[in-house]
This record gives structure tokens, C-alpha cells and sequence, in this order.
């Protein structure tokens, strides 16, 4: 667990991206009573950003978990960025682009100009490796992984991965703003999937698997695991609330890098994914989402 106090003096920090992790770690920041510059590539995913954000800030303030003034101070904390020149005040940036190394790598390039010389650099990356991420910046020192969950305001986890080049300072800060959101913290060591997906994407592809081979319907693969091991959901409900192309992406990650064939995604994951049905963002992965409750696929 990080020590608050280490990150006593962080009052505003970057957040790049705001898709779904984006729009989620700008929410708990604002929340925590930091100032938050927003940008995204796409000005009318900065606009739905605010829009969910609102959206899932009522929730907490229908659940009587926030009052309904941090509600609107929160908000006005949430800046929409025209540029990366607006980030040049921050003492953190929290990179949350897509998933692409070549898209992260232009990101820093674009931004570090604007950046005072001890402001922090982290990225939400899943998978890519931090290390090789953090070499390509002018500041692999205070470079490090800040790896949140999906619904960020309800998931209690960070995972913070250090590159092999992180100093002890950065670590304890970004810890200490972990805990300032009311986190807790697990630290991982840099290698592909980190811990949490290296254990969870494995486990989502082994049930595509199961299903591939016909041993249970998605229904029966999803009722195993929910009423059989307590998982709040089934590992199918899940990877359409991921995103079965973060799935796959994943799963070639660790394939790519452990050189392991345990790690080879399932045909089924890889068809899903090529006919564009993505999970609960396009509609239809393995439910169909256009109807309520949702209909399995197969
Ligand atoms: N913002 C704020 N609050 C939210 C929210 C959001 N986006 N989404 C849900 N909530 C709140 C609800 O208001 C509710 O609050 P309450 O407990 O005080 O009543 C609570 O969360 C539960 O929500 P719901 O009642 O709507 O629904 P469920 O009880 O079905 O819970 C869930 C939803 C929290 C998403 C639960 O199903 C769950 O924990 N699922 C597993 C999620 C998971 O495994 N995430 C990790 C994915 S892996 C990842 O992100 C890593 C990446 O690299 C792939």
C-alpha cells in the first residue's frame, strides 16, 4: 500500500486517452481533489468522456458516496484539452491511448516537449513492455506503469509495474497517488501481461476454448464460473466488457514475448474478433447486446 503523504504534493496530473480507462481514471483523480487536463485525438470522444463521467459521478452520489457538491467541484476539475501544450503545468501525465506501442511511442514524442522537467510519465498499458516504452521518452527514470481496472471507480487495484530504469522516488510517489484515490497497490516486475493478465487472459482464452470445443454453451461456461467460484462475472461475460480485441492483443503479447504455445489464442477468440464483433462496445462478442437481457451468440 503507498503512503499518501508521498504524493501530498500532486495537484494535477495529464490523463491522454478517454475511452474507457481514460474517462475512469480522470473520475477518481478529479474525485481525489486533482486538477485534470483531458485530452483525446478525437474531440467527440472528449465530449462522451464528460458526458459518462457525469453519468457514473450520479451514480456515487445516488449511492450517498459522494455529496452532491464534490459532485459538481469534481467536475470542474476535468479540463478538455486542446493540445498536449495544456499539459505543461502537470507534475503527472497518466497515458491512456490505444493499445498500440507505435500510437504511445508518438504520444511521449509529442508531448515531452511541453512537459516541466520532473513531471512524471505513466501509462495504463495492459501488456506493453514498460521498459521499452520508458526507453523511447527522455525520461525513463520517472517512467512507470499504472495499470488500473475496468469500471476504474468501483476496482480497488492498481497495478504498478516498474521499468527496469524507474527510480525509487517515482515508485513512492505514484504508490502515494494510488492511495490518494483510495487505492490499493500491487507491484508488478516488467514482463509480458504483468500479473494481472498474465493469469486472467489466460484463463478468459482457456474458457473460448472450452466453448470452442463444444465441452459447455457460453451460458453454462458463464454459470460455472459465477456460481462455482464466485466470479461476479462468467470469463465470456468479461471478455465482452474488455473488449475481445484487448483480449486477443493480450494473448498475442504473451505468446510474442514467453514464447509459449499454452498462450495461443483460441481460433473462435480470433474469428470473433475478425468479424468485428468486439463485445459490449460494438453491440454483439458473445452476447448480443441489442437486447436486454443479452442473448448469448452460439
Ligand atoms: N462508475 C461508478 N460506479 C460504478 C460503475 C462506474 N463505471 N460501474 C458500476 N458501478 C457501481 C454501481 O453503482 C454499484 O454500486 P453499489 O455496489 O454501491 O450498489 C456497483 O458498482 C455494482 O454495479 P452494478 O450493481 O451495476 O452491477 P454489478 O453488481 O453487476 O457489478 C461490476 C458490476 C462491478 C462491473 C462487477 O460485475 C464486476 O466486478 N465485474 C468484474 C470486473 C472485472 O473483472 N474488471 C477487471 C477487468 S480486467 C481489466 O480491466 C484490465 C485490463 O487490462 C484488461
Amino acid at each position: 500500500m503507498g503512503d499518501p503523504a508521498d504524493a501530498a504534493h500532486i495537484r494535477e496530473v495529464g490523463v491522454i486517452g478517454a475511452g474507457q480507462m481514460g474517462n475512469g481514471i480522470a473520475h477518481v483523480l478529479a474525485l481525489a481533489g486533482i486538477e485534470v487536463p483531458l485530452y483525446d485525438a478525437k474531440p467527440e470522444a472528449l465530449t462522451r468522456a464528460l458526458e459518462t463521467i457525469g453519468r457514473n459521478v450520479d451514480r456515487q452520489v445516488a449511492k450517498g458516496l459522494v455529496s452532491a457538491e464534490a459532485r459538481e467541484a469534481a467536475l470542474r476539475r476535468i479540463r478538455p484539452a486542446a493540445g498536449l501544450a495544456d499539459f505543461s503545468r502537470c507534475d503527472a501525465v497518466i497515458e491512456a491511448a490505444t493499445e498500440k506501442e507505435d500510437i504511445k511511442r508518438a504520444i511521449f514524442a509529442g508531448l515531452q516537449p511541453h512537459l516541466r522537467e520532473d513531471c512524471l510519465l505513466a501509462t495504463n498499458t495492459s501488456s506493453l513492455s514498460v521498459t521499452r516504452l520508458a526507453a523511447a521518452t527522455d525520461r525513463p527514470a520517472r517512467f512507470i506503469g499504472m495499470h488500473f481496472f475496468n469500471p476504474v471507480p468501483v476496482m480497488k487495484l492498481v497495478e504498478i509495474i516498474r521499468g527496469i530504469a524507474t527510480d525509487d522516488a517515482t515508485y513512492r510517489t505514484v504508490a502515494g497517488l494510488a492511495a490518494r484515490l483510495g487505492k490499493e497497490t500491487a507491484l508488478a516486475e516488467d514482463f509480458p501481461g504483468f500479473m494481472a493478465n498474465r493469469i486472467l487472459m489466460p484463463m478468459i482464452n482457456e474458457a473460448v476454448y472450452t466453448l470452442y470445443e463444444g465441452v459447455g454453451t457460453i451460458e453454462a461456461i458463464d454459470t460455472t464460473m459465477k456460481l462455482g467460484c464466485n466470479h461476479p462475472m462468467g470469463p465470456l461475460e468479461l471478455a465482452d466488457f474488455i473488449g475481445l480485441d484487448t483480449c486477443l492483443s493480450i494473448m498475442q503479447v504473451l505468446l510474442d514475448g514467453l514464447s509459449d504455445t499454452k498462450y495461443r489464442p483460441c481460433p473462435l477468440l480470433v474469428k470473433y474478433v475478425e468479424a468485428g464483433w468486439l463485445g459490449r462496445k460494438t453491440g454483439r462478442g458473445f452476447y448480443d447486446y441489442s437486447v436486454t437481457p443479452p442473448r448469448p451468440t452460439r
